[in-house]
């Protein structure tokens, strides 16, 4: 898709494509090459308005539309997902830069959430229980709850949307959504093609634009009960303070600072695959990413060497040819950051094994890409090992036994997704019960979450909720308790039960 001629977007609300009120726009550009993807409305509070007031219409609607018809609309959407999958992976691979395997998975993760949640249309199941009383009946059902902000990043532009839009929909919810402001096309897209599905007007509205302008007013809004948030601690702390005095459910999916444990039995072939994978695929861009490695003594000079070579042997590129590894980082603020946590890592003693700087010879100049970095020798305690730096960017962390790589692996303030390489069960067995993370892998690295499992963390990752699996219904819903009386008599609940 390369662009010759600036194209325009428009926001969609209740079902009609419009520009910003303040007639204002932005332009998204390719990480990858710097090439103008397309310019979209620079919304405000007034565009959000209008948005929620279509959403607000639309629900009286749509939370009457019997829910395995709007899980018939998710599986026609994960249809059209699945059509247009290699068109989706191509314009991601531009717009947000991922290499094409890894922005094929993006798609297919939404592919498999659409049908996942398409499946719960038909189930939906609540509870029944006895009554403590003779002829009443007692269930409780989950209810809609009304419009939901759904405000989602640019790392996995399409699958994350998903996560949050699709269960919002089968539950009986609509939805204003606000892209990132880095993958707006992509937002744009996911939108007209749950329209094509069939999702009537007003139930899914997008509105392009800034966290301060969009965002900000979304949050506040007294008609949107429900907010669902993936982004950064800082972001998911002011959301949640600004949510407050409107008493929101707030879903928060925040930071990750994920550890790979290496124990001196580990298969280290297996190892240092799972290391590559998950702390340099998508550049280290994922809340998931391993961006520390903790290892046993024993293994430590060898892996430490023998990942260097590896990570030496990654390709830097544009997401779309088939030789790149590694693409670039999202934007022009990521690469600072990156690089000034590089410094930050020299400042504090730490040992830069490779990498550590901006990769910006030939073609690699248009855009933004940075050397897959490793730090050795990095203390547990340092701001490389307890900070998110999201990029391509990780530290190995030596320790002399199980109990302190359980406790360097906890030692942080984020609790994603943690992982343990071993070949002993019984170690295994109390890893998974000893580490304080949402998600844990054994012999596999820190990422790569099913859609069917809840997704979530502990600690400052979150606030206790999750999303994806069963669990992501508890965002979307609200339970309702319902005794029925058929008794025929005014029956007393805790006084007429007892002899
Ligand atoms: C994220 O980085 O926010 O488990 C999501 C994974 C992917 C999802 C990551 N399935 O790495």
């Amino acid at each position: 898709m390369a662009t010759t001629e600036t194209r325009f977007f428009k926001n969609f609300i209740g079902g009609e494509w419009m520009d910003a009120a303040s007639g204002e726009t932005f332009e998204s550009l390719s990480p990858a090459t710097g090439e103008s993807i397309g310019v979209f409305p620079k919304s405000g509070p007034e565009d959000v308005d209008r948005a929620v007031e279509a959403a607000r219409a639309a629900f009286e609607e749509w939370r009457l539309v019997p829910a395995p018809r709007r899980g018939e609309i998710l599986f026609r959407f994960g249809q059209l997902l699945a059509e247009h999958k290699e068109d989706l992976a191509q314009l991601m691979a531009r717009e947000m830069g991922k290499v094409l395997p890894e922005a094929r998975g993006d798609v297919q993760e939404a592919i498999d959430m659409s049908f996942y949640m398409g499946g719960e249309g038909r189930r939906l199941f609540g509870h029944t229980t006895p009554s403590e009383l003779p002829d009443k009946f007692n269930m409780s059902v989950r209810m809609p709850i009304g419009v939901v902000g759904v405000i989602t990043p640019w790392n996995f532009p399409i699958a994350i949307p998903s996560w949050k839009i699709a269960p919002a929909l089968v539950c009986g919810n609509t939805v204003v959504f606000k892209p990132a402001t880095d993958t707006p096309l992509l937002g744009e897209r996911f939108v007209e093609l749950l329209g094509e599905a069939g999702v009537p007007a007003g139930v899914v509205n997008v509105v392009h634009g800034g966290g301060r302008e969009v965002g900000e007013r979304l949050v506040q809004h007294p008609d949107a009960p429900v907010i669902t948030l993936t982004g950064s601690r800082e972001t998911g702390v002011s959301v949640l303070k600004a949510a407050a005095d409107n008493l929101k459910h707030v879903h928060l999916e925040l930071g990750g600072k994920n550890a790979i444990i290496v124990m001196e039995d580990a298969d280290l072939d297996l190892a240092l695959d799972g290391i590559i994978w998950s702390a340099f695929g998508t550049s280290g861009q994922r809340c998931t990413a391993a961006s520390r490695v903790i290892v046993h003594r024993a293994v430590y000079d060898e892996l430490q060497s023998r990942l260097v070579t590896a990570v030496e042997r990654l390709r830097l590129g544009v997401g779309w040819e088939p030789d790149t590894d590694v693409g670039p980082v999202i934007n022009k603020a990521a690469i600072e950051k990156i690089h000034e946590y590089t410094q930050i890592g020299r400042d504090e003693g730490a040992k830069l094994l490779t990498g550590g700087e901006v990769a910006g010879d030939g073609e690699l100049a248009k855009g933004f890409y940075y050397r897959p970095t490793v730090f050795a020798d990095v203390e547990a305690g340092m701001r490389i090992a307890q900070e998110e730096i999201f990029g391509p960017t990780t530290a190995l962390v030596p320790v002399d036994s199980y109990d302190e790589a359980i406790a360097a692996a906890n030692g942080v303030k984020y609790g994603l997704s943690s992982s343990i390489f071993t070949r002993d069960v019984n170690r295994a067995f109390r890893a998974m019960r000893d580490l304080q993370t949402g998600i844990t892998y054994v012999n596999a690295g820190t990422t790569g979450a099913e859609v069917h499992l809840p997704f979530g963390g502990t600690k400052d990752t979150g606030n206790g909720h999750r999303e994806a699996g069963q669990a992501a219904l508890d965002v979307f819903t609200e339970w309702k308790s319902i005794y029925v009386d058929y008794s025929g008599k005014l029956q007393r609940a805790q006084i007429d039960n007892i002899e």
